[in-house]
């Protein structure tokens, strides 16, 4: 059953990328040397960017998780980002089971909650992904979740 209590605590790391920053560092030398790393900021809930590193990894929840049901981020608590070596992005979340099976391909975007029940549950997750822009295939994705 998809609805017995997962006690699963999920680590992802796509495209384990830190070799390839430090590659990129030594390539492109002092001008990245030069340039002050920022600190994490808060950036909107709203924000195109912010959304679609949320998407993907709740799509790398979804293709890594057994259950017969698809996830989808329900609550966004804290969302920074921050310029270093690239684009890092910080995101405190909760996501949620929702109605649409796995096997049925439905569009994300779609599928409602799960009511009150059985078959309701919500992890408690914490994103960091760090993108390297000139490196598009270079992504270091981060989720960890707990129930
Ligand atoms: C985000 O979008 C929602 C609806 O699309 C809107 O109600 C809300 O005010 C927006 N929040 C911010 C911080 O822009
Ligand atoms: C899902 O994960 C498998 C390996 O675990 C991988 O081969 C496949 O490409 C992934 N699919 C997507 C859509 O990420
Ligand atoms: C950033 O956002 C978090 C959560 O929304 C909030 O608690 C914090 O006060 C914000 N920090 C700043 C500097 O606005
Ligand atoms: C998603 O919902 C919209 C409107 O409710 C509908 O037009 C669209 O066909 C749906 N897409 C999928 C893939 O189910
Ligand atoms: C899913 O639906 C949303 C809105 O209904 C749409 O913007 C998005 O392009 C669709 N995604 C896919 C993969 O069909």
């Amino acid at each position: 059953m998809p609805s017995r209590k997962m006690e699963v605590e999920m680590i992802l790391v796509m495209f384990a990328s830190l070799l390839a920053a430090r590659e990129v560092d030594r390539a492109t030398g002092s001008s990245k040397a030069s340039s002050m790393p920022g600190s994490p900021h808060n950036i909107s809930k709203n924000d195109t960017s912010l959304q679609t590193v949320v998407l993907s990894a709740v799509y790398s929840f979804n293709n890594q998780s057994n259950d017969a049901f698809l996830f989808r981020a329900s609550v966004i608590y804290r969302a920074q980002r921050q310029v270093v070596n690239g684009i890092r992005y910080i995101v405190d979340l909760e996501i949620s089971r929702t109605v649409c099976r796995k096997r049925d391909n439905n569009n994300l975007s779609n599928c409602s909650f799960q009511p009150a029940g059985y078959l309701h549950q919500t992890f408690v997750c914490h994103l960091e992904v760090w993108q390297i822009p000139w490196k598009p295939q270079s992504q270091t994705l981060e989720l960890l979740c707990k129930p």
